[in-house]
């Protein structure tokens, strides 16, 4: 066993930090106000290949390990989890799926430019549909239909809290073919967004994760043909479960990037703010609090880096990826929560950008199954 990080490994992580820096830092506080879509900060992830790290070059990816990814998914994190949740979703939801479980002529048609975050030099990306109004945790309970005709799929309902919901082109939707087959007799169909009957909703006003695009969006008998079908006739749940084991690594990595963010601007400000005649951080209080935070960081970053390490290693990582995800994330509130308490009063305005940290660590306890959803899926796979 060995816990370096090899030389590829190390300047990837760089580069996201750099990027996160550079990129990201500026007008985070006001894309976050003002709910605005960080388009520049992803067309420039793009760029650097950060939009497909893991897919095979031979599908315009970046062909990176899993390791890398959960690297780069913290960096980004640290500063922006707008811009990396869209990163997140592109690459395990979208873009893993269907390298994974696509037929060549969809990966040659939809993958290479989602890989690639482009097409024509415009921004492509994709997003994953799976929750509906009255199907979140429950998700076998879907009440989209694509009703079987012939050699098209006719598609009708709604989708609801869809990430990257009006940036994307391309959604890999889950829907009800045969109802009395329950999860098996669900369908994964590629849309496209700018076919008839689609609609895209409202955007969401949210807590957190603001610059991200979330909207419900909807189907009226959209004709979607059965060549854009992902694996066999009734293979649509066990796709969206599949897929959402290797996403629950990247919300796992994005929830340990804003627990240590919260953590490096703890640290900082405990090193400048004065009390009671010296630095707060010689004060038990507050480096008790660092300690504990450093600790759990810690602990979480263990377990994402072991889930794709196991990813990597074609091992099983149903377990160790939801592990990962309920820690990291649970991490991530009770951190960002105490960042804010050792900033005092700064850590409630926006400046000091710890109150930000903490509304966007919520929705890591929730997207991508909830923490409740991660015990499920832990004391299966632990019982079995
Ligand atoms: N891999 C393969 N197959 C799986 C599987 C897995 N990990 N988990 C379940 N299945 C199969 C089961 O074997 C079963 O198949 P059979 O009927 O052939 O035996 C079938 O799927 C149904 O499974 P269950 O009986 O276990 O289903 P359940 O109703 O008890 O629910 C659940 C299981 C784990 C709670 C599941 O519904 C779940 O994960 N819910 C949460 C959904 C979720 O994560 N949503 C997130 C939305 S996406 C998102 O947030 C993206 C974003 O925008 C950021």
């Amino acid at each position: 066993m060995q816990f370096q990080l090899n030389e590829e490994q190390l300047m990837i992580q760089k580069a996201a930090r750099d990027f996160a820096q550079q990129e990201c830092l500026p007008g985070v506080i006001d894309r976050d106000e003002n709910q605005k879509f960080p388009k520049q900060q992803v067309m420039k992830l793009a760029e650097l290949g950060f939009m497909g790290m893991m897919v095979d070059p031979a599908y315009g990816g970046a062909g990176m390990d899993t390791v890398s990814y959960v690297l780069a998914m913290e960096e980004v994190s640290k500063i922006d989890a707008s811009v990396s949740v869209c990163m997140s979703v592109n690459n395990s939801l979208v873009s893993w799926g269907l390298e994974a479980f696509g037929n060549e002529e969809q990966k040659q048609q939809y993958l290479t430019p989602l890989a690639q975050g482009r097409k024509d030099g415009e921004l492509y990306i994709g997003a994953f549909l799976l929750s509906e109004p009255e199907a979140g945790s429950d998700a076998t309970s879907q009440r989209t239909t694509a009703e079987d005709m012939g050699d098209y799929y006719l598609l009708n309902g709604t989708k609801n809290w869809i990430t990257n919901g009006s940036s994307a082109s391309v959604y890999l939707v889950m829907a009800q073919t045969d109802a009395a087959k329950g999860s098996r007799g669900i369908n994964a169909l590629i849309v496209e967004k700018n076919w008839p009957g689609v609609t895209v909703g409202a955007k969401e006003n949210k807590m957190g994760i603001r610059g991200s695009d979330t909207h419900s969006i909807m189907f009226n008998d959209v004709k979607v043909p059965k060549t854009n079908r992902i694996g066999e006739d009734g293979f649509g749940f066990t796709f969206a479960m599949k897929t959402l084991a290797g996403g629950r690594i990247g919300i796992a990595a994005q929830a340990l990037g804003i627990a240590s963010g919260a953590y490096e601007l703890a640290v900082n400000y405990s090193k400048q703010r004065k009390a009671f005649g010296k630095e707060i951080m010689h004060h038990q209080a507050i480096q008790f609090k660092l300690a504990d935070m450093a600790t759990r960081i810690e602990a979480a970053r263990l377990l994402c880096l072991k889930a794709a390490w196991e990813k990597d290693q074609g091992i099983d990582y149903t377990l160790s990826s939801s592990m990962a995800k309920v820690f990291a994330s649970e991490t991530a509130m009770w951190v960002s929560t105490e960042a804010v308490q050792v900033h005092g009063g700064y850590g409630y305005v926006k400046e000091y950008h710890v109150e930000r940290l903490m509304r966007d660590a919520k929705i890591t306890q929730i997207y991508e199954g909830t923490s409740e959803v991660q015990r499920i899926v832990i004391g299966r796979q632990i019982l079995k």
